[in-house]
């Protein structure tokens, strides 16, 4: 029975120290985490806010509907209706762009792809650097480019905050790689030279990216646009996982329902063990 309880109280602990970190952790991929905090809704409130704002007038969230963000935000139906609808939709409708998708297609050269998962399929670490990482492109069709999705068909829609960045590069470096093969496919005596970035630096079409740097400056400094861009990848975390708050809500409530349990057993184990000496 001791040995039961000690495991109990063993697994529970495990459980206790396992459920906060797993449920704010971003995938990884050697980006700048976003270090976003979904289950913080004053964050995911600014960045449905952002959201309204800079992005409604292209992408969809054809999952979530204005009455769903009401109640999972904490927000009437008046504010959502008179801060988050432009689009004159009803309470009860998803968020659909106004921008009618065909004529989007022939502007961008792409449709905008609805973003209701976004937040999952990609990543919050993705997102989150994909919108840090617009830089003055003249030679693209919007002028923009993107370091993170190279060709990116969509402008830096966050530019007037963030300022102007560009991007510094260098030509790729001369490099001997080893290699097995014939000198009619490129490998002399088990060599080839092959060009190449320097480690950790991305290549894009061809040249080798230094750095990103504001150009001319936005009305946000740096510390502020990361706040900026960290709540609206926050908000289409949420987005792609609505459930994703009520759970961790409802964590809690397992967690002291398995205490008071852990309690009941001690005390349970208290009354049989109380004659046996
Ligand atoms: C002027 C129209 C426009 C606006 C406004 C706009 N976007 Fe986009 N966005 C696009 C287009 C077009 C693409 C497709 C890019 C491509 O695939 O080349 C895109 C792609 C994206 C992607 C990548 C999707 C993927 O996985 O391929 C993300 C993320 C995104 N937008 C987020 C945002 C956010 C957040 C905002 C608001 C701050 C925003 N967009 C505002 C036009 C827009």
């Amino acid at each position: 029975m001791k040995n039961a309880m000690t495991k109990l109280g063993l697994s529970l602990a495990v459980a206790l120290t396992s459920i906060a970190p797993a449920a704010l952790a971003n995938s990884g991929g050697g980006m700048p985490p976003a270090n976003t905090r979904p289950d913080n809704i004053a964050q995911v409130q600014r960045g449905a806010k952002l959201f309204f704002n800079y992005c409604v007038g292209c992408h969809s969230l054809q999952f979530v509907r204005y009455s769903r963000l009401a109640d999972d935000l904490g927000l009437s139906e008046d504010q959502v209706m008179q801060n988050l609808n432009f689009t004159g939709a009803k309470f009860g409708d998803t968020v659909v762009s106004s921008m009618p998708a065909a004529d989007a297609a022939v502007w961008f050269g792409k449709a905008p792809p609805d973003l209701s998962l976004e937040g999952r399929s990609k990543g919050p670490d993705w997102v989150y650097n994909y919108l840090k990482s617009f830089y003055v492109d003249h030679s693209r069709p919007l002028g923009w480019n993107n370091v993170v999705f190279p060709g990116a068909s969509m402008p830096n829609v966050l530019w007037e905050m963030q300022g102007s960045q560009h991007a510094t590069f260098e030509p790729k470096q001369k490099k001997q790689e080893k290699c097995s093969g014939t000198p009619a496919e490129g490998c002399n005596n088990g060599v080839r030279e092959v060009e190449v970035c320097a480690e950790g630096k991305t290549e894009i079409d061809g040249k080798c990216l230094v750095h990103l740097e504001v150009a001319a400056a936005g009305t946000q400094n740096a510390q502020q646009f990361d706040e900026t861009v960290r709540d609206l990848t926050a908000f289409l975390q949420y987005a792609a996982e609505p459930a994703a708050l009520q759970r961790q809500k409802l964590g809690a409530w397992v967690v002291l329902y398995l205490a008071f349990f852990t309690f009941l057993a001690w005390l349970l184990k208290k009354e049989y063990w109380k004659d046996v000496h």
